[in-house]
C-alpha cells in the first residue's frame, strides 16, 4: 500500500504542476489553484488516508512527502501567476499605452510650436516698441466681452462673433453671462479698469468661436491686442504704430495700409494690411480710435484722454508666414510638420 501511496503522491504532484502550467491566464490559474490546493485536491486527498497506514515511522515519511509536495505545488503556484500577472499588465500597457518611441533613445531638444514662436516675437517687437504685456481670462463675463465695449444686449455685431456660452457658476449669474471670451477685446477694459493712463500695452492670448474647423478657420485660436490710452492720441499715432509694428515684425521691405472699416468698440475704425514689396496686400486686422463709451466703461474719462486699439489673429499670421495650407495641421501635433519650424 505504502508504494503505491509514493506513486501516487508523485502523479498527483506531477499533474497538479502540469495543469498550473498550462493555465493560460490569472482567472484560469484561479480555478486550478482551488481544483489542486483546496481540500478536494488530490494531495488533500491522499493526506486524509494517511491515517490508514499503519506503521508510524512510514506514516510520517509519507506526511513528509505530500508536505515537500504541496510547498512545490504552491512554489510553482507563485512563479505561474507573476508570469501570467506580468504578461496581462504588458498586455493591457500596450493596448491602452501611447507610442512614446519617439522619445526612446537619443535625447532631442523640442522647440517651440509655431504659433507659441509668433506670439513670443510679437511681444518682443512689442515691448521694443515700449509697450508691456498683459492677459485676461479666458473664461469671461458678457459685460467684458461685448456690453463695456459699446455691444449692448440687442446689437446685431454680436452674432458676428459665434459665442460659447458656459452654465453660470452661481444663481446670482444670468444664463448666457459667462462665456468663452470671442477676442482679446474684453481685456482692454479689465487693464483700463486696473490702471490710469498712461496705457501702452499688448494682450496676446487665446479666444474661442462657434466654428467648424476648416483650412482657415479653427474653433480655438489666438489674438494679439493692442491699447494705447493717454494725452493727445491721434489716429496718426495708430497709423504709425501699425507702419512701425510692420517694419520691425515682417522686415523693412514691407508697409501696411489702413482701410475704413467698422467696429463698435472703435471710432473712426480701419482695417490694416501688409504687403512686401509690390507683393499681394494681405489682410491682418482691425483697429480704431477707443470709442468713447469704452473708455467711459474702462473708468477713463474720454474728455481728458484718447486712445487707440488694434487686434489680429496671431495663428493666420503664422500661417501666411511659413505658407501653411491648412490650419489645421498646425493642431495635429504631428512632428513632421513641427519640425519644420525649428
Ligand atoms: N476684436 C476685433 C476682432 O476680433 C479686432 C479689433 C480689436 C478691432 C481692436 C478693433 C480694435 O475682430
Amino acid at each position: 500500500m505504502t508504494s503505491d501511496l509514493h506513486q501516487q503522491i508523485a502523479d498527483s504532484l506531477e499533474s497538479a504542476l502540469r495543469d498550473v502550467a498550462s493555465a493560460g491566464d490569472t482567472r484560469a490559474l484561479q480555478v486550478v489553484v482551488s481544483a489542486v490546493q483546496g481540500k478536494k485536491g488530490r494531495l488533500a486527498e491522499l493526506k486524509a488516508l494517511l491515517g490508514q497506514v499503519g506503521d508510524i515511522e512510514q506514516r510520517k515519511e509519507l506526511g513528509r512527502l505530500i508536505g515537500d509536495a504541496q510547498s512545490r505545488l504552491a512554489a510553482s503556484i507563485t512563479i505561474r501567476e507573476e508570469q501570467l500577472k506580468d504578461r496581462e499588465h504588458g498586455e493591457r500597457v500596450a493596448s491602452e499605452g501611447m507610442d512614446l518611441s519617439e522619445f526612446i533613445g537619443e535625447h532631442q531638444r523640442g522647440h517651440a510650436h509655431i504659433v507659441t514662436q509668433a506670439m513670443t516675437r510679437l511681444e518682443d517687437v512689442f515691448v521694443g516698441l515700449g509697450f508691456e504685456v498683459a492677459e485676461g481670462p479666458e473664461v469671461e463675463l458678457d459685460f467684458y466681452n461685448f456690453e463695456a465695449l459699446n455691444m449692448p444686449k440687442s446689437h446685431p455685431a454680436r452674432s458676428e462673433f459665434d459665442t460659447m456660452f458656459l452654465e453660470p457658476g452661481s444663481p446670482a449669474q444670468q444664463p448666457g453671462s459667462v462665456l468663452l471670451r470671442t477676442h482679446t477685446s474684453p481685456v482692454q477694459i479689465r487693464l483700463m479698469q486696473r490702471q490710469q493712463p498712461p496705457i501702452y500695452a499688448v494682450m496676446p492670448g487665446r479666444v474661442f468661436r462657434r466654428d467648424t474647423p476648416d483650412a482657415t478657420h479653427m474653433p480655438v485660436f489666438h489674438q494679439i491686442e493692442g491699447l494705447v490710452v493717454d494725452k493727445g492720441i491721434t489716429f496718426a499715432h495708430l497709423a504709425g504704430t501699425i507702419e512701425a509694428f510692420t517694419k520691425a515684425f515682417f522686415g523693412s521691405d514691407f508697409t501696411s495700409r489702413l482701410r475704413p472699416s467698422f467696429f463698435p468698440f472703435t471710432e473712426p475704425s480701419a482695417e490694416f494690411d501688409i504687403r512686401r514689396a509690390e507683393g499681394d496686400w494681405i489682410e491682418l486686422g482691425g483697429c480704431g480710435m477707443v470709442h468713447p463709451n469704452v473708455l467711459r466703461a474702462g473708468g477713463i474719462d474720454p474728455e481728458e484722454y484718447t486712445g487707440f486699439a488694434f487686434g489680429f489673429g496671431i495663428d493666420r499670421m503664422a500661417k501666411e508666414r511659413h505658407q501653411v495650407a491648412d490650419i489645421r495641421e498646425m493642431y495635429t501635433n504631428d512632428l513632421r510638420f513641427l519640425r519644420q519650424f525649428p
